[in-house]
């Protein structure tokens, strides 16, 4: 595959807006990469029950191991540094840090993140935490997980205690990595810990989630250390989704409507406006389903935002009629159609455009809050060369068509200010365990050898280029092969 469009394209060209505003990194989640499951006096997550469920993850794989991230940070952070992106997304471990999800902190489990952020900045790296990247500890699980309320009011104790010890030196704060997926993945499809199957406790789960963020925000902000050089950043990172209407037509414009109604407005409607959909409430109620909100949730649940941060991988186009073709009768059709796009190797059509326009689409939906995109990246089915290089040109194009993509937005006028690569290096992929591989630096997981891949080597590249331009970039600077590809 080739590049489409000249990554060097790179977002500073739009508006005016330099380098130095532009935030670049990459992103891991603590489950996917650290594995010392059981030291330190961390105990289990959902994540630890659930992959040793037979079929619940590819090959039985879990994250007991992982990339071994927890003896290696020095190694790893090395790494991150030779990439020299400014900042690194990493989740904290909630029972590593807080055993059983309620109680005392664990110092031993703190102590690993200490020396993670001390390293960091030590490289001249910013280190931006997020709290919770779908491990809950089993013990909340067991006393009911997201669809009880009481788990909201835990969240923002273990919050408290994060800052405590790490708010000195770490201003950057994601409360919540995709709520969407702990909710429906977890608690509706049963696809993702902790496997459940219910439609009603879903959506107490998306409420909990958000009710949640909004006391962990408030906790955030009441506890930053006052010593503290600068007030913390506070955001969530959601995976909104981009809807496309499958053809132009009146039932597929009202699809894509309640596509987007499910999937983006039930979580940035109340984030941002202090207010659920109208319409979603409305299909819900159809459906005989409510969300259990409480006086005082949604005035909660709305703290300022300092950012939003969006993960993008793919669009959806969606169609409102059935497969064959008849028209709908009681309850409406949300039917996704694939375009016949190239696909990635988890099946995920390629559209970089989508990106471009969801960005603008928030910016204007929701203005005034600046948008970070947390995560972008892809999964191909990598070969190593004799000498064990990876040469990834398939997610090399990705990342460039992606990264132009948010070029674009920023020439239209959203206030984009960041990307992080996702993922630093292949990791536990969920279910699809070790099967599917995201990183720009290759794991082999038999000796934990790292290797930077093509598209790691050429993300360092496009990084180092995009910082030294101060105006447009050349024409044909940067192609994944230093070479430009059109
Ligand atoms: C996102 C998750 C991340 C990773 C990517 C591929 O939904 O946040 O952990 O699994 O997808």
């Amino acid at each position: 595959m080739t590049t489409r469009t000249d990554p060097s394209a790179a977002p500073q060209q739009a508006g005016g807006r330099g380098p130095a505003d532009f935030l670049w990194g990459v992103a891991t989640s603590a489950y996917q990469i650290e594995g010392a499951a059981f030291e330190d006096g961390r105990t289990a997550s959902i994540w630890d029950t659930f992959s040793r469920v037979p079929g619940a993850v590819f090959g039985g794989h879990n994250g007991d191991t992982a990339c071994d991230h927890y003896h290696r940070m020095p190694e790893d952070v090395a790494l991150i540094a030779g990439l020299g992106v400014d900042s690194y997304r990493f989740s904290l471990s909630w029972p590593r840090i807080q055993p059983g999800g309620r109680g005392p902190a664990n110092a031993r489990g703190l102590a690993f993140y200490d020396r993670l952020v001390d390293r960091l900045l030590d490289h001249g790296i910013l280190p931006w935490v997020t709290l919770y990247h779908w491990d809950l500890p089993q013990e909340l699980e067991d006393a009911g997980g997201w669809p009880a309320r009481d788990t909201a009011h835990r969240f923002a104790d273990y919050a408290e205690i994060a800052m405590g010890a790490l708010g000195d030196r770490v201003h950057w704060w994601t409360t919540l990595n995709e709520p969407w997926c702990s909710a429906v993945l977890g608690y509706e499809t049963g696809r993702h810990a902790p496997g459940r199957q219910d439609r009603a406790d879903s959506l107490a789960a998306v409420h909990h989630l958000l009710l949640g963020h909004g006391l962990a925000a408030q906790r955030l902000r009441a506890c930053a250390p006052a010593g503290a050089p600068e007030p913390p950043q506070v955001g969530i990172t959601l995976n909104t989704t981009h809807a496309i209407p499958a053809r132009p037509t009146e039932a597929d414009r009202a699809a894509a409507r309640r596509a987007d109604g499910i999937g983006t407005r039930l979580y940035t409607d109340p984030l941002v406006l202090g207010r659920y959909p109208a319409d979603v409430l409305e299909a819900l109620a159809a459906e005989g389903l409510a969300l259990p909100v409480r006086d005082g949730d949604l005035e909660t649940i709305a703290q300022p935002l300092d950012f939003l941060g969006v993960n993008y991988y793919t669009s959806q186009y969606v169609s409102g009629v059935a497969e064959d073709g008849r028209a709908p009768d009681g309850r409406p059709v949300t039917r996704a159609v694939p375009q016949g796009h190239p696909v990635t190797a988890m099946d995920w059509e390629i559209v970089p455009d989508g990106l471009a326009d969801h960005l603008v689409r928030l910016d204007r939906d929701y203005p005034g809050i600046p948008l970070y995109v947390t995560e972008n990246g892809a999964a191909f089915d990598d070969a190593d060369d004799a000498d064990g290089a990876v040469r990834d040109d398939d997610r090399t194009a990705y990342l460039a068509e992606h990264i132009a993509a948010v070029a674009r937005a920023r020439a239209a006028g959203a206030d984009v200010r960041g990307y992080f690569a996702w993922s630093l290096m292949d990791n536990f992929e969920w279910g699809y365990g070790y099967e599917k591989r995201f990183g720009i630096v290759h794991v082999d997981y038999r000796t934990q050898r790292r290797t930077v891949k093509q598209s790691g080597r050429w993300f360092a590249e496009h990084v180092r280029s995009a910082r030294e331009r101060s105006g447009p970039p050349a024409a044909g600077a940067d192609g994944p092969d230093g070479t430009a590809e059109s």
